[in-house]
């Protein structure tokens, strides 16, 4: 499974691309602007300052919700690097654009995903990625795994290439259920990567080893 973070702050990026499990990073406009991160000539920056930092796929999310806004608008970003994958929301425009845009060999996150269906509809328009959002279906008690269990199943009945990429993922057993349900990437916080470090035997063991070793040396 892809790790990617999901966050603008670079300071973070840095961290988790140096620990070496990093494989892209996704954004949005509510992470921009809680980086203070506005207007569009900056917005556009960050995206290249992400892209240099990181070595896989860097999401930026289009603001247009009509056809020809978000073609604009996505153009510019995938000209921005060859790392950028255009996001586009999961509304009926958004979908004709990203069948425009597979058809002229620009990658697609569709994002905004909560059904099945929905995510159905982006793989046969031709998405590099589905966005289901996890953590904002288990928000209003819903199962936001199992989301990501059906388009599992969906995608493999018909070898959909669209990759299926949790987002929304809040900690560490998001990470670790996405991986058990087959989900091609998960994106979360640089806490919900750091958590799978996490065992108290690793430190009890690590503290005797380092202890018995002072003991001989
Ligand atoms: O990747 C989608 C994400 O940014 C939404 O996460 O935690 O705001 O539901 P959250």
């Amino acid at each position: 499974m892809k790790f990617f973070i999901d966050t603008a702050n670079l300071d973070q990026i840095r961290e988790a691309q140096n620990l070496g499990v990093l494989d892209g990073v996704t954004t949005n406009p509510s992470l921009m602007a809680k980086e203070g991160i506005t207007g569009r000539n900056n917005i556009l920056k960050h995206y290249v300052d992400i892209c240099n930092i990181v070595d896989g796929d860097v999401s930026a999310e289009v603001i247009a919700t009509d056809f020809e806004g978000i073609i604009k608008e996505g153009e510019e970003l995938a000209e921005l690097h060859e790392q950028i994958v255009v996001k586009v929301p999961m509304i009926k425009e958004g979908v004709k654009a990203i069948k425009y845009f597979a058809d002229n060999g620009i990658r697609t996150n569709c994002t905004l995903v909560f059904s099945a269906g929905q995510a159905l509809l982006a793989a046969k328009a031709g998405a590099t990625y589905v966005s289901p959002f996890i953590g904002r279906l288990d928000d209003i008690s819903t199962d936001g795994l199992n989301l990501i269990a059906e388009i599992r199943l969906i995608y493999d009945n018909y070898g959909y290439d669209t990759q299926i990429l949790a987002a929304s993922v809040r900690h560490t057993m998001h990470v670790l259920e996405c991986a058990k349900i087959g989900s091609d990437v998960m994106t979360g916080p640089l806490s919900s990567i750091e958590g799978l470090l996490k065992h108290p035997l690793t430190d009890i063991g690590l503290e005797k080893f380092l202890a018995d070793y002072k003991k001989g040396n």
